[in-house]
């Protein structure tokens, strides 16, 4: 197989150049990390869970009419998606009080909120993302008054389709990071959901018990990763048909 150029490696994913214009690969890697990249560690399998649970969430979005930047799924670790521009913030929708909020506001984790809080923070490492507010993203042009009113349309929309999906499996969706990418189409611009929609960017909780099954069981140290995320795929019903373990190459999609 030719060697496709790669265009950006970040802590979870690979991002190489596409097979047609327009296109990206996105790799999904075993890795984990945490408290901006000071705790890591490699976990088996993680990466063909959260490329499966991505394009789950991505394509039901698409099939709803949230536009995402999915394609398709090529193979265990790699998808298929639509090259955008990346708008520099990280869009965090919150269900109930958790992680920063909790700390930020010394409440405590669990209390439900009595409507979603929509939050951005400034995409940069070096500052361990900021949170900023709609001051900041217009002052600095990051993104105009359309696009934050097209950023908040989105994520509630995403907010109300993952909240259902999770609710219907036995999981409370707490919070989620989504990213958005701007996309060219002719003299328009559209902005789409971009970058994964997987445990590692959402809280799931156990609706029952309470139990943790997103990233927060590495970042907190509460069990085995792999185990929390394949809890959360055989109970959407996205695991492999033969439920072989999934680090195991297996030709049965
Ligand atoms: P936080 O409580 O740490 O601010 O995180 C809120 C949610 O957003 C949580 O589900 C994790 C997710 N998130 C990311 O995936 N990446 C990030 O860089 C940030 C800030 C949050």
């Amino acid at each position: 197989m030719a060697r496709r150029k790669k265009i950006y490696e970040g802590k979870a994913k690979v991002l190489y150049e596409g097979p047609r214009p327009g296109t990206i690969v996105q790799y999904f890697k075993d890795d984990a990390t945490a408290y901006n990249a000071e705790k890591k560690d490699v976990i088996d399998g993680k990466g063909v869970l959260n490329n499966r649970l991505s394009e789950f969430f991505m394509s039901g979005l698409n099939q709803i009419g949230v536009p995402t930047h999915f394609i398709e799924r090529l193979n265990m670790r790699e998808q298929l998606v639509r090259s955008c521009e990346i708008i520099p913030l990280e869009v965090v929708v919150r269900n109930v009080v958790a992680g920063s909020m909790a700390k930020r506001l010394g409440m405590e984790e669990g209390t439900p909120l009595t409507r979603p809080v929509v939050e951005y923070y400034y995409k940069d490492d070096a500052l361990g993302d900021p949170l900023v507010t709609e001051e900041h993203i217009a002052a600095f042009g990051w993104a105009s008054q359309q696009d934050m009113d097209d950023i908040l349309s989105l994520a509630l929309r995403v907010n109300d389709f993952l909240s259902g999906v999770m609710m219907a499996v036995g999981i409370r969706l707490v919070d989620f990071k989504i990213e958005i990418g701007r996309v060219f189409e002719g003299d328009f611009q559209r902005l789409i959901v971009a970058d994964e929609i997987s445990p590692d960017s959402c809280r799931l909780w156990d609706i029952e018990t309470g139990q943790k099954l997103d990233k927060d069981v590495f970042r907190r140290d509460l069990g085995n990763l792999a185990d929390a995320y394949t809890e959360v795929a055989r109970r959407l019903g996205v695991m492999p048909k033969n439920n072989q373990p999934v680090t195991k190459p297996t030709l049965i999609n």
